[in-house]
Order: structure tokens, then sequence, then C-alpha cells
């Protein structure tokens, strides 16, 4: 017989359909739903919402709200109301088509922040009052506490400040994943704060459960529907290669004893590369690491099931669906191993200093002196967001950012005079990885950095009229500390716009 995953008697009672759930959300209301990276977001109520909001649209009838999350959602969260035209303001992290279209028509204000800043901008009042909060859990406790789904994100801080909250109980979420969260409540507003007490990136510091106030609840609804789980692409040779010299440099790090034989915690970003580089790690002789990040893929369950990862720290999840079923199947397993965080905790500053993470993160481009842009396609046009690449980025031991040296079927170059958009600066950025080869930037002036990225990074296509650039601008520059001229420094960009390639 099968328990039912609403334990608390109070709370079945206020079980209701997506569409009753949906009507008590109005217009302008401030929404903070559930989900990370495709994970524990709410199936049914923004499907409903979306098309509410439709019927109201088709009355000549303004219904907009803003809307905030953990970070990206699905195709019935992120786009159904975004193709409702029902988002006024989204923040943060998103990577939907839809949004992104309408974001870029300038028709959807978007505000992309570091994820660890989420929950404590909104704790500073930054974007006013949260109207209704839209969780999705695995189950309610007889306590009433709710068990969190496959991501934890900002729910915590959704739950404590919305002034109403709707519940999603998802049944085909595992039930065996209660137990795998840590939900920390130490932490505090300045001048209050105090230390963060995790030293290891497996410690538990928190509860299993979220708190809710039940008066808060006005209603439940019960799902069964699965996370999105997009599958992964097939490594390619590029992302093969690129994983290939940053696990070959990280062998030279532990040989010159600049890192641990079982590294440092790894974080990772999501994509096909980040995916080859966990995959690399598997046959690379590598035992006993451990990751600190915000996204569990489908590498990091393989390494953990073979035993090259001993424990993960997590936010969410992004697995694709035969990995999902290997989760589900061996949930017991990977519960003993996995522990799941809010997004202040597991991108926190204090946490990835302390813990010295080494952070592997895609790019779009980067310029000669190691400036990265990760967020914007020519300058302008947002792709998804800065996720929580700059929360390790700046604070990591180490940051890795990984880009085939083109894109575009070799029209554009990832290596630029200068970028179009910054979003690490040079002194955030360690190492810039590309098929070409790796250029490792620490200790270097900019100058000597400009030559190891052109030599090691760009692509042969466009190396001549980088070193062109670079001599010129050595020349003739205003200041020769970092060259540049400035007439000249965006023009690649301008190029491909006007002729629909960087060529010279
Ligand atoms: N100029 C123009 N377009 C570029 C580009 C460049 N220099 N580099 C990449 N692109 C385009 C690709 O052509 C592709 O476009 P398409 O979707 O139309 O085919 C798209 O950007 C994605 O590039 P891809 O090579 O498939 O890499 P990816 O999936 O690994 O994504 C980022 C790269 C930078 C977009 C991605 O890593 C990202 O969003 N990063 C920021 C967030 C982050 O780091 N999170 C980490 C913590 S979860």
């Amino acid at each position: 017989m099968s328990v039912d995953r609403i334990a608390n008697a109070r709370l079945r009672d206020r079980v209701v359909s997506a569409e009753a759930a949906a009507a008590l959300i109005q217009p302008g209301e401030t929404v903070a739903m559930s989900g990370f990276t495709g994970s524990g977001y709410p199936k049914a109520v923004p499907v409903a919402l979306a098309q509410r909001i439709e019927a109201v649209h088709a009355q000549g009838l303004p219904f907009q709200i803003s809307l905030m999350t953990g970070a990206s959602t699905a195709p019935e969260l992120d786009g159904a109301l975004a193709k409702a035209d029902g988002i006024a303001m989204r923040m943060p992290f998103q990577s939907d088509p839809d949004a992104r279209n309408r974001i870029n028509e300038g028709k959807l204000d978007y505000i992309d922040i570091h994820l660890s800043h989420v929950a404590q901008h909104v704790w500073f009042g930054f974007y006013g009052d949260i109207d209704t909060a839209v969780i999705e859990v695995s189950a309610i406790r007889e306590d009433g506490s709710l068990v969190p789904s496959t991501s934890v994100g900002n729910n915590k801080t959704w739950l404590d400040l919305a002034k109403k909250v709707i519940v999603e109980v998802n049944e085909w979420q595992p039930a065996g994943v209660d137990g795998m969260h840590d939900i920390y409540y130490g932490t505090a507003l300045p001048p209050h704060r105090k230390p963060i007490p995790l030293v290891h990136a497996n410690d538990r510091i928190g509860e299993t459960a979220l708190r809710c106030d039940p008066d808060k609840i006005v209603a439940v609804v019960r799902t069964n529907g699965p996370d999105r789980n997009s599958p992964f692409s097939p490594i390619d040779t590029t992302s093969e290669q690129i994983a290939q010299y940053l696990i070959e440099f990280l062998k030279h790090e532990v040989a010159k004893g600049r890192l641990p034989a079982n590294l440092l915690p790894l974080q990772s970003g999501v994509g096909n590369i980040p995916n080859a580089v966990l995959a690399g790690l598997a046959k690379s002789g590598f035992r006993d690491l451990s990751a600190f990040t915000e996204v569990i893929q489908d590498g990091m369950l393989d390494l953990l099931r073979d035993g090259v990862l001993s424990y993960a720290s997590c936010t969410g999840f992004a697995l694709s669906p035969q990995a999902n079923e290997t989760f589900k199947e061996h949930i017991d397993f990977y519960r003993e191993r996995i522990i799941m965080r809010t997004q202040e905790i597991s991108n926190h500053p204090e946490l990835v200093r302390r813990l010295g993470c080494i952070g592997m993160n895609g790019m779009i481009e980067a310029d000669l002196y190691g400036n990265v842009n990760s967020t914007h396609v020519m300058g302008s046009r947002i792709m998804n967001g800065i996720g929580g690449s700059g929360d390790f980025a700046r604070n990591g031991f180490l940051s890795a950012f990984l880009s085939p040296s083109t894109a575009k079927n070799g029209s554009i170059s990832a290596i630029v005079p200068m970028v179009s958009h910054v979003d690490h600066t040079e002194h955030d950025v360690s190492v810039i990885v590309t098929e070409q080869g790796l250029a490792d930037l620490r200790g270097l002036t900019p100058r000597k950095r400009a030559r190891v990225v052109i030599d090691n990074c760009a692509h042969p296509d466009f190396r001549d009229q980088l070193n062109d650039y670079f001599d010129r601008a050595s020349r003739e520059s205003y200041g020769k500390h970092t060259p540049h001229l400035l007439p000249e420094a965006l023009s690649w960009h301008q190029r491909w716009l006007d002729t629909g390639t960087m060529k010279a």
C-alpha cells in the first residue's frame, strides 16, 4: 500500500486543483517559485496560471507577475508564462528560449544577479514583498514540515518571506530523497552574521526539511510529473579535447604540490563541456574526489557510482532521463553521498573560499587579458545569465573557463581583443581552456597573459589577426600596461554584425 505523501491532516484538507490554486494569484503580484536548472520546479500551478493569464488577456485586461526562482526551470514554468506574456520581471538565471526572445526584444525585464546574492537581496528588501510562493516538495511530514524534491534553491527564503504559500506535492519524485537535504537556518542579516559552521564539503549543518507556518499555506496541489531531464548530446571531440587539457593541468598542479592528490572540491557548470570533464575524470586515475557545486549532472552520478567521487554537495540536479532512472533506482546509495543545500549555502563566498573550490564553467568569449563574458552575445543579446559562475570564479582556489575556440561555424573567435560584456574580470580568471590548449594566467602580467592566450587558446584562423592587434596595441596604446587600440577593440564584433564574420 502506498503511503500518502501528505502526512499532515490539516494540510491534506487544503488539497485543491491546480486551477483553484492558480486563481489565488493576483495580477501584479511578486511570485517566488521553486526550481533550479530544470529540477524541483512546480509542474501544474504555473501552467494553470498561464492559462488564466491568457484568458484575462483575451478579455483585453492586463495580467502579469514578477517571477523569481532558484535558477532556470522548464517549458511548463518559464516557457508557459513567457508565451502567455505573463511575466513583467524575471530574476535570476533563466535559459528558456521563449523567455530569452522576449528579454532580447525588450519586452520582459530581466535582472541577472549572482545566485548566492538572490536570497540576501530579497531579505534586504531590494525586490519588495513576496506575495505568493509556489513550491514543489516530495512530501509533507506529519508535523507539517516540507521535504524538498530535487532542488532546494531559494525555497527556504521564499517560504520564510511569502505572505501566502502554494505547495505542490509531486509523487513522481522519489520518496527516498527524504534525508538528502540540509537546510541551514543560521543565516542572519548584517551586522548579526556569524561564521557558517561548514568546514568540509560533506558537513551537515542544518535540518532535513523546510519549515513553513501552516497558516500561510493556502493551497496544496497533488502532481505526478517528471523534471525537465533533457538528454545530453554525445560528447564531441572538441569537448573531449578541452576536458583532456584541463585534466592534464590538474595532474600537473598535483605534481607541483599546489593541489592535493584528491584535488579540492569541484564545482562544475552544466552543459556538454563540463560533462566531458566529468567523463574525463572518470578515466583519469583520480580517486576520493569531492564536489561542492550547484548542480549534479549525469557525469557526477557516474563518478559517485564508480567511487571516483566520494561525496557531492549541491542545490539541484540536471539529469538526462536515463540518469534520472538510475538515480531513483539507487536512491539509497546516492542519499548517503549527496547533500542538497539552499543556494545561498551551495554558492556561499565564505564557503567557496574556505573549501578552495575548483570552478569549471563555460564562457561565450574571453579577451587577451583574461576578462570573460559568460552571458551576452555581441555585448547586448543575453544568452542565459551569470548563474553561479561568479560565486565560484571570484572565491575559489582556481577558476577555469572553458569554450570551443570558435562559434557559429568558425565565423566568431571566442578569443577577442576586448570582451563585449564583462562577467568575470581578469582578476577572477585563473585558466582559459579551448580545444587548442590551456592558458594558465596566474602570476602573469597583462601583456604576458595576452601572449599565452593567443598562443595556446586562439584558433589558428584568428591567431595572426590577434597577434597583429596586440603588436600594434603594444606600440601605439595610450598606456602600455594593458595595451588596447580603443577604436578597434570592439571592431571584431561590429564586423561580425555587419558581414557575418570576425575575419578581417
Ligand atoms: N559568440 C556568439 N555566440 C556564441 C559564442 C560566441 N563567442 N559562444 C557560444 N555561442 C553560442 C553558441 O553558438 C550556442 O548558440 P546556439 O544555442 O544558437 O547554438 C550557444 O552560445 C551555447 O554555446 P555552446 O557552445 O553550446 O556552449 P554551452 O551550452 O556550454 O553554453 C554558455 C555556454 C556560456 C552559454 C553557458 O556555459 C552559460 O550559460 N554560462 C553562464 C552560466 C554559468 O556559468 N553557470 C555555471 C553554474 S551552473
